[in-house]
């Protein structure tokens, strides 16, 4: 089956319902609409967001705006098992068993009103996952026709390599931002360069906007200066360093907000000079390179 292309920024609708934006059905069709007229076409769920609910808003919303499938592309994740209304269990914990990959697909692919997802992912990593059984289960999605590619989310470099010996790893979405650098330096980029792995950031402006600490401070100084060099806003700044990294990073935009949403689409028309790219980093780490 062909490997699904992703729009240059994703959108990530865990805020656009019960844990955030509390967007009514109309409103979700609306801002998807948004998001397709700014190239988004890829739209990043989770069977737990909203506590099980934001899937099915998200579905009801798609099918109003009456996009063909072929239009959009869908991201969901299985594996948490999340205690709440919609799942009366007594304790957070993780799933990898073979029937409740499956059957946590079909109840997204139920909520989400889709035959197919274009990617699956592995939410967080299990310490009692077993490869093999992660290997056959996607296996027999693969071959059914219910999901076109597979990936992980937040997996160590070496439980990646484990899982690869059993299952091709098309993404993994990790957490990366000029606040959180770890992915730069500890070898996950280096990996999927190496292994063709698609790299999709979640929470890419990092605390850029949520502390007001000394670290934010000299990021948003530095990012207001190079605003106006490059003609876009601040949170399109951080989006736009995230792209000029060579492993094609794709960020998950998490905004509710549609004027947001615009400026951060400006970001791939911004072609990053190396120096500002640095500009940024060190304002990040408050250090010159070595
Ligand atoms: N795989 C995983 O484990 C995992 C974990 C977490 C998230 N995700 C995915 O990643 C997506 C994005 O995550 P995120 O929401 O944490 O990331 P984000 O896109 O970095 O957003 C962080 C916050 O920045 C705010 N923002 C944007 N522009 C701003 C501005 N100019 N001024 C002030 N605030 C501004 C947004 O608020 P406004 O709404 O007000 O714009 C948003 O709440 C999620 O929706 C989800 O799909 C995946």
């Amino acid at each position: 089956m062909e490997k699904p292309s992703f729009s240059p920024l994703i959108a990530g609708t865990m805020k656009w319902g019960v844990w955030g934006a509390q967007m009514s059905q109309t409103q979700m069709s609306h801002y998807i609409v948004h998001c397709l007229s700014l190239d988004i076409h890829t739209f990043d769920c989770a069977a737990i967001y909203g506590g099980y609910t934001t899937e099915a808003e998200f579905g009801a919303a798609m099918a109003d705006v009456g996009v063909e499938r072929s239009g959009f592309r869908v991201i969901s994740k299985c594996g948490i098992e999340y205690p709440c209304a919609q799942n009366p269990i007594e304790l957070k914990h993780y799933d990898y068993t073979y029937d409740s990959i499956l059957s946590s697909v079909e109840r997204s692919l139920e909520r989400l009103r889709v035959d197919i997802l274009d990617v699956l992912l592995l939410h967080r990593p299990s310490p009692l996952l077993d490869p093999e059984v992660v290997a056959a289960a996607i296996e027999v999605l693969k071959k059914n026709g219910k999901i076109r590619a597979f990936g992980v989310s937040n997996f160590s470099t070496s439980t990646r390599s484990l899982l690869r010996k059993h299952v091709v790893i098309d993404v993994n979405q990790i957490q990366c931002s000029l606040t959180h650098l770890s992915p730069f330096t500890d070898g996950t980029l280096d990996d999927h360069l190496q292994n063709k792995i698609s790299t999709q950031c979640w929470n890419p402006l990092g605390t850029v906007f949520g502390n007001k600490g000394e670290r934010e401070g000299r990021i948003i100084e530095v990012a207001a200066t190079l605003s106006k060099k490059y003609g876009v806003a601040v949170n399109a700044l951080c989006i736009a360093w995230l792209l000029k990294h060579p492993a094609r990073l794709t960020p998950l935009v998490g905004t509710a907000n549609a004027t947001h949403l615009s400026e951060m689409a400006e970001s791939v028309h911004v072609e990053m000079e190396q120096i500002d790219w640095f500009r940024l980093y060190t304002a990040s780490t408050g250090l010159d390179v070595p």
